[in-house]
């Protein structure tokens, strides 16, 4: 049984049919890379499995049982994690804030009810730590470079240890370092028993973490094969039609 099953999902958004019976399974522990080319569809994909819009048709599974997501936190209830393709981070905040937005610690002194600082850069820094990253809690992340965003934006998928982490373009605007870095992240989080979805348009990056590679094409999945099936050129054919599917 799958992680993850989508079928025949549609997505229309008035006339444009951004998505239209695309069918994907994500196994336990997997990585996968989702390609396309601008407007294929991909953000839609991770969006309506992350919950922020339901499909306008299909169905999706969670380890066999059908699910309706209604709001991103339904979706995080059954292990879903997602980071944005814009991070949705909050700039004037530091490090450990952004990741514990929404799920700050609180402590008790007396009556009151304070948040924990403490308790949460502590565990930040411990996240930061098992994901090999620099990044230091206390940082202000306005002050902070692309791969470093990128390092705060996947230890918040870790606060609730999610069985699948859903990434939209996390190298698309970052060094050719940092994207090392990233590249290494992802791993980690494989190597730590997540199941991954990589949405990105450069082909090495896919190559080098994935197991599995699914290409949109206007809407359509075009290709699901296992990477060493495949090659950077075939994918390149089925992202610009060259190859008509595969
Ligand atoms: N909220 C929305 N309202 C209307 N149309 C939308 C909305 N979101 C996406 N679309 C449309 O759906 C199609 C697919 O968009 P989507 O953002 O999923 O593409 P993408 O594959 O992520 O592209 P990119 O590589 O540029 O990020 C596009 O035609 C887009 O204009
Ligand atoms: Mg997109």
């Amino acid at each position: 049984m799958s992680l993850l099953e989508l079928k025949e999902i549609t997505k229309r958004f008035g006339a444009i049919s951004a998505l239209q019976g695309v069918n994907l399974a994500i196994e336990a522990g997997e990585a996968v890379g989702l390609m396309g080319d601008n407007g294929a569809g991909k953000s839609t994909l991770m969006k309506i499995i992350a919950g922020n819009f339901p499909p306008t048709s299909g169905d999706i599974r969670i380890d066999g049982n059908l699910v309706s997501f209604n709001k991103p936190l339904d979706a995080r209830n059954s292990g879903i994690e997602i980071v944005y393709q814009d991070l949705a981070l909050c700039d004037n905040l530091t490090a450990s804030a952004n990741v514990f937005l929404g799920r700050e610690l609180k402590k008790k002194i007396g009556p009151f009810s304070m948040l924990d600082y403490r308790g949460m850069n502590e565990r930040a820094g411990e996240l930061f730590t098992e994901l090999k990253s620099e990044t230091r809690p206390r940082d202000l992340v306005k002050q902070m470079s692309g791969g470093q965003r990128q390092a705060v934006a996947i230890a918040r998928t870790r606060l609730s240890d999610p069985k699948l982490v859903l990434m939209d373009e996390p190298t698309a605007a970052i060094s050719v370092r940092q994207v090392a870095e990233v590249l290494s992240l992802i791993k980690r989080l494989k190597d730590t028993g997540h199941a991954v979805v990589l949405v990105s348009h450069r082909m090495p990056d896919v190559f080098e973490v994935c197991d599995r590679v699914a290409v949109l094409r206007r809407g359509i999945k075009v290709a699901d094969k296992s990477i060493d099936q495949t090659s950077t050129e075939e994918v390149t054919g089925l992202i610009t039609g060259a190859v008509e599917a595969a």
